[in-house]
């Protein structure tokens, strides 16, 4: 096969490359997937407005997310399982976003320990995603390494009081491969369903920016802002919960106005391409994340395969911005798309 070019060929080579078992996992969304294709077509369906005849000989693609350098608005989101993508898993994706200038965002139900991921990327900004498991003290313990390695942000999870019924896991009667360790409880039922806003003081209480992520609604917005959330992810985690909810981007919009600048705002879902960050930037997002354009790299090329997604990206970021007549991320407006 070609070397390739853009998402979508890594997303060909990985199916090809993974077993059946795996590669459901990793595509497969809620239900009919409504809202997981739903991700994707919000993209199409808007339409940059690029403005002409201004200089953009200069162009750059950096910006910051709660204070912390990017080379470019994109971040990797938390996804599980990593080492089933490939052998080198989580150490692979961090040093691959470590070299891209970006942050990592380890998923409680990693395949590596936090300590064995900082320890991959020393230098790197990294933050940890939480799960809240039943008992509490896994989570508790699960933090508590993550703050002594030096991750700089929690981000809680706030759109799986249960696990989404995924049904090609259901069909392929999905295994998790016997010979990985998953750190905490992903599939033992063990997530804690009493969990609520007053928690956030309890997660704050770290001493860490805590950013929520997966809220799709201005009350909920409101809401993270008042328990003190310093950053919000727009998010309905890849499509792999709620089926029928809204694209996240179609959400973006209505949750960047209840927040009203008292925390950042950042997407995920369904983004492919340079252009889906650029609107998603338009409609306020500071920054996205990417889940699943990150594990097609990783299940073809591991490391080298997840920095050639963010090189890709990157890359059609600066095109596009200079096509759409801006020289960095801050200066995309919501006048630049419909
Ligand atoms: C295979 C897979 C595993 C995921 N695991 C986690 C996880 O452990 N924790 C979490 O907060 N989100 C998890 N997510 C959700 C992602 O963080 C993110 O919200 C989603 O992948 C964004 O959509 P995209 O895949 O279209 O980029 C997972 C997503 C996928 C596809």
């Amino acid at each position: 096969m070609a070397a390739p070019v853009n998402v979508w060929d890594y997303e060909r080579i990985a199916e090809e490359r993974l077993d059946a078992n795996a590669f459901a996992y990793f595509v497969g969304g809620a239900g009919d997937e409504v809202t997981l294709r739903d991700n994707l077509a919000a993209f199409e369906r808007r339409k940059l407005r690029p403005r002409v005849l201004v200089d953009v000989s200069t162009i750059t693609t950096t910006t910051t997310v709660l204070g912390i350098d990017v080379a470019l608005p994109v971040l990797v989101a938390p996804v599980a399982l990593q080492r089933m993508a490939h052998p080198d898993g989580e150490l692979a994706t961090a040093r691959a976003a470590a070299a891209a200038g970006t942050i990592m965002c380890l998923s409680s139900a990693a395949t590596s320990s936090p300590a064995e991921v900082a320890a991959a990327a020393p230098d790197a900004p990294r933050w940890f995603q939480v799960y809240v498991w039943t008992p509490r003290t896994l989570t508790e313990a699960a933090i508590d390494e993550a703050v002594a390695h030096g991750y700089s942000a929690l981000l809680l999870t706030v759109d799986v009081p249960y696990i989404g019924r995924r049904e090609r896991d259901i069909r392929i009667d999905f295994k998790i491969p016997e010979h990985l360790t998953v750190q905490g409880d992903l599939f033992g039922g063990g997530f804690d369903a009493t969990l609520s806003w007053r928690d956030l003081e309890w997660l704050a209480g770290y001493g860490l920016p805590v950013v929520v992520k997966g809220l799709l609604t201005a009350e909920d917005a409101r809401l993270a802002c008042e328990h003190g959330a310093a950053a919000v992810v727009v998010s309905n985690h890849g499509g792999r919960q709620l089926d029928g909810v809204s694209a996240s981007l179609d959400a973006l919009e209505e949750v960047v106005a209840a927040v009203d600048g008292r925390a950042e705002v950042l997407l995920d879902g369904g983004v492919r391409r340079g252009a889906d960050v650029l609107k998603a930037l338009a409609l306020g997002a500071r920054s996205v994340l990417i889940g699943r354009a990150m594990v097609w790299g990783l299940a073809a090329a591991g490391e080298d395969g997840v920095a050639d997604v963010l090189r890709l990206l990157r890359d059609e970021i600066e095109l596009g911005l200079g096509l759409l007549g801006c020289t960095s991320p801050d200066e995309v407006t919501r006048a630049h798309v419909s």
